[in-house]
């Protein structure tokens, strides 16, 4: 079976053909993400305005370079949120107008349910074992489910206010190393760090508290607040330290949910899935305990169109019950535990 997918939340616009779920034909992608870099974040007219000069190109030229007619494809899968509502439209819009074109469904794809999956388009399909911890950690959300099966999903714990990722750009702008996606940047300087002389400075918060939720506003804030107080300081010792700070609570809260759910394996998901010191930590950690970790390829942690074709082939009962597609639309404030159809 083959699914075309689309994504466009925010400021990548992405198409690919993925074959039953798991293997990729074409995928394609563009971003506006050096604009947003200029402006110290995400315009969203400036990313919309963007995602109408990009996505028919993109659609284009996933098809040329798949060199699949679209009457071998059997639905287009599109990310319906969350996300930038101007940036989400078009997208959608899109995938209504190849339904149409084409004569084929459209199967909505909540971006969160979409990080899973680069999980199981990269090859470990038939290897990830349900019940699984999964970690989704992005630029927005941070959320731990428990994933009983596909399409089956039990929200145990959240952020109560930052996103991860969030807590990565603002320290990152206010280190001045990066005005945007500052996650990557922290994360090359910080390995640069030798001598970790900040060990134990900074908070790491609610990780004793007994609950799978997080927070990471007040640790922003303490470095925010060291940084000021200490002018001086060496910036890869406090990227370093910061970064150690968020693995520590990430990696303990998806060891202590996996045991208590007794998963079988441990998903990472999202923008951050990224970050090597989470990748190797949680690893180790979750080897002493005997689960084996999977975590996407690094091109498939960030935003494509890849894994959204891939949730569409494992989540939709699409075969079943086509929609209206009048009925499918832009949803910005899904969250992962949100039903898209
Ligand atoms: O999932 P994503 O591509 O976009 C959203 O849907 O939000 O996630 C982007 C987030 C940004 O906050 C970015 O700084 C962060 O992922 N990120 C990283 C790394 N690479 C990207 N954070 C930490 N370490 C990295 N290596
Ligand atoms: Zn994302």
């Amino acid at each position: 079976m083959l699914l075309f997918g689309i994504e466009s939340s925010c400021d990548e616009t992405a198409a690919a053909i993925v074959e039953d779920g798991v293997r990729e034909i074409a995928d394609v992608l563009a971003t506006s993400a050096k604009l947003h870099e200029l402006t110290g974040g995400v315009v969203p007219e400036v990313a919309a305005r963007k995602q109408v000069e990009f996505i028919v190109p993109v659609i284009a030229a996933c098809l040329a370079k798949a060199n699949v007619s679209p009457d071998k494809i059997d639905a287009i899968a599109v990310t319906v949120g969350p996300g930038l509502v101007g940036s989400l439209v078009v997208g959608v819009e899109a995938a209504k107008a190849l339904a149409v074109a084409w004569n084929k469904p459209v199967i909505p794809v909540n971006h969160l349910v979409g990080h899973i999956y680069g999980n199981f388009v990269s090859g470990n399909a038939s290897a990830i074992v349900f019940p699984a911890v999964v970690l989704i950690v992005s630029g927005g959300h941070t959320d731990l489910v428990l994933m009983r099966g596909h399409g089956d999903l039990e929200y145990i714990g959240g952020t109560v206010d930052d996103a991860a990722g969030e807590a990565f750009d603002k320290v990152a702008r206010l280190l001045n190393i990066s005005r945007y996606f500052g996650g990557a940047a922290i994360s090359n300087l910080a390995a640069t760090c030798k001598n970790n002389t900040l060990q134990g400075k900074f908070p790491r918060p609610m990780l004793h508290d007994n609950t799978f939720d997080f927070s990471f506003s007040g640790l922003k804030t303490a470095v925010k607040n060291f940084v000021e107080q200490n002018p001086l300081a060496d910036t890869a010792a406090v990227a370093r330290e910061f970064e150690t700070a968020v693995v520590d609570v990430l990696v303990a809260k998806t060891i202590a949910a996996a045991k208590k759910y007794n998963a079988m394996s441990i998903l990472l998901a999202g923008g951050v899935a990224a970050n090597t010191p989470l990748r190797t930590r949680l690893n180790l950690d979750a080897q002493n305990i005997g689960i084996p970790v999977f975590v996407p390829p690094l091109r498939l942690c960030s935003d494509n169109a890849v894994y959204i074709a891939s949730a569409a082939f494992f989540t939709s009962d699409f075969h079943n019950t086509p929609r209206l597609l009048s009925e499918i639309k832009a949803n910005p404030s899904l969250g992962v535990m949100d039903r898209v159809y």
